[in-house]
């Protein structure tokens, strides 16, 4: 389940290029649970035709403010009425300037002037439209009125010119729009999460790594910003973008990682080692690259420092969540990692979840194993939050 299941969403489309882009954002949001429907303005229709948001969301289209479909022909506000929020992507500097002077001249401001539901605005338009002064004190107007701007980036735009004024893509829309969206279980909370591989050099151009993607715990640092806390994230290397809004530190190696994670665990309340870190690491780097020969070669590996188990045992620890990927039986090895290390909850998943886009993960603390069913890294992120939450919020009532 993701927080747009069955979630009410106006989406209002205004006349301009990146009109192109709500195509996609209403394929990610009826995909994702959410029931949409589309208003568009007339300027709208001159750049992406009502059909194509019709047969994706499965709805008629709205245009008109005189529609008579519905009875007393108040469509805007029977729309806004029953919605949980509404997003205008992309939102023109005409109108940005409408809904900031209270105009209501035709469907969408008008919904959005009746509306009783959150408001969310991602505009899209030529730098030096966004840059003019009319255009920002009109956002600064929207804003204070209760808007919440989504972007814009900057970036290459249509006319040719690079700049602000970009709007966001539909990922990054979706992404604010859940969080946005999401209930603040986590709100203030500091939290530092690790993930991905850690990468050991041997040589200058070679290295022991693994197959970890990084996904579980770049999806928990997401589901954590929007669940309301502050995130720092320590990765290995991996090719996911970092995640928006949080603080990302690229490290390479086990002991960077070590090192980092070190230096920022006491300002952190929560503490996610999510990364598949090396256990092992070449004794010695060899500069330059090894010559082949036909001689046998013997690599010499030494252990790497525990991570998790030096922040736990640190004076004054942040509550500590760990991973164990495991083979064979999972849950005992879980169990024994929880003892040993000291750890509030452990989190057991196969090792087969390592490069996986889904997963199917038992949450173990001193009372009780709690599995979650097999989901995307998506969805069981938020839920794997959700129940870090509840058990970070009663810690001084358990004995954990
Ligand atoms: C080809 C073309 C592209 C345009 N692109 C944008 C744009 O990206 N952002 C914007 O604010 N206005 C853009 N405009 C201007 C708007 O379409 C115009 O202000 C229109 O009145 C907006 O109407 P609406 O706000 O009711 O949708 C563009 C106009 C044309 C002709």
């Amino acid at each position: 389940m993701t927080d747009f299941n069955q979630k009410r969403i106006i989406l209002g489309i205004t006349g301009g290029i990146a009109a192109y882009k709500a195509a996609e954002l209403t394929r990610q949001l009826i995909k994702a649970g959410a029931m949409i429907r589309v208003i568009m303005t007339e300027a709208a229709t001159h750049f992406i035709a009502p059909a194509t948001f019709q047969a994706l969301s499965n709805q008629t289209v709205w245009t008109d403010l005189w529609d008579t479909r519905i009875q007393n022909t108040m469509a805007h506000i029977e729309l806004s009425r029953d919605s949980d929020a509404i997003i205008v992507a992309p939102a023109s500097a005409d109108f940005i300037a409408k809904i900031a002077h209270g105009l209501a001249n035709d469907l969408l401001t008008t919904t959005c002037l009746a509306r009783t539901c959150p408001l969310f605005l991602a505009p899209a338009m030529n730098r030096q439209m966004w840059e003019h002064p009319a255009t920002q004190r009109n956002v600064s107007q929207v804003q204070n009125d209760g808007a919440v701007l989504l972007g814009p980036e900057e970036g290459e735009q249509a006319c040719g010119e690079t700049g602000l004024g970009r709007m966001l893509g539909p990922d990054a829309i979706f992404e604010d729009l859940a969080s946005s969206l999401s209930p603040k279980l986590l709100r203030g909370i500091k939290i530092l999460l690790t993930a991905g591989p850690t990468y050991e050099a041997i040589d200058d151009v070679r290295g022991i790594t693994n197959s970890s993607s990084g996904k579980m715990g770049y999806e928990l640092a997401k589901a954590c910003v929007a669940a309301g806390a502050a995130v720092t994230l320590i990765s290995g290397p991996t090719s996911l973008e970092p995640p928006r809004h949080s603080r990302t530190i690229a490290v390479t190696s086990a002991s960077e990682m070590h090192e980092q994670v070190l230096a920022e665990t006491p300002s952190n309340d929560i503490f996610i080692s999510v990364a598949a870190v090396a256990d092992y690491r070449p004794a010695n780097q060899q500069q330059g690259k090894i010559r082949k020969s036909s001689k046998k070669m013997i690599l010499e590996l030494v252990p790497t420092k525990d991570i998790l188990t030096e922040v736990a045992s640190s004076p004054n620890p942040p509550w500590c969540v760990g991973f164990a990927a495991e083979s064979g039986d999972i849950l005992a090895k879980a169990q024994e990692k929880l003892g040993r290390k000291h750890l509030p909850l452990i989190i057991a998943n196969s090792t087969s979840a390592i490069k996986a886009a889904d997963n199917e993960v038992t949450l173990i603390d001193a009372q009780s194993a709690h599995k979650l069913p097999r989901m995307d890294k998506t969805s069981l992120a938020r839920q794997i939050v959700a129940e870090i939450a509840k058990r970070y919020h009663s810690r001084n009532t358990r004995s954990d």
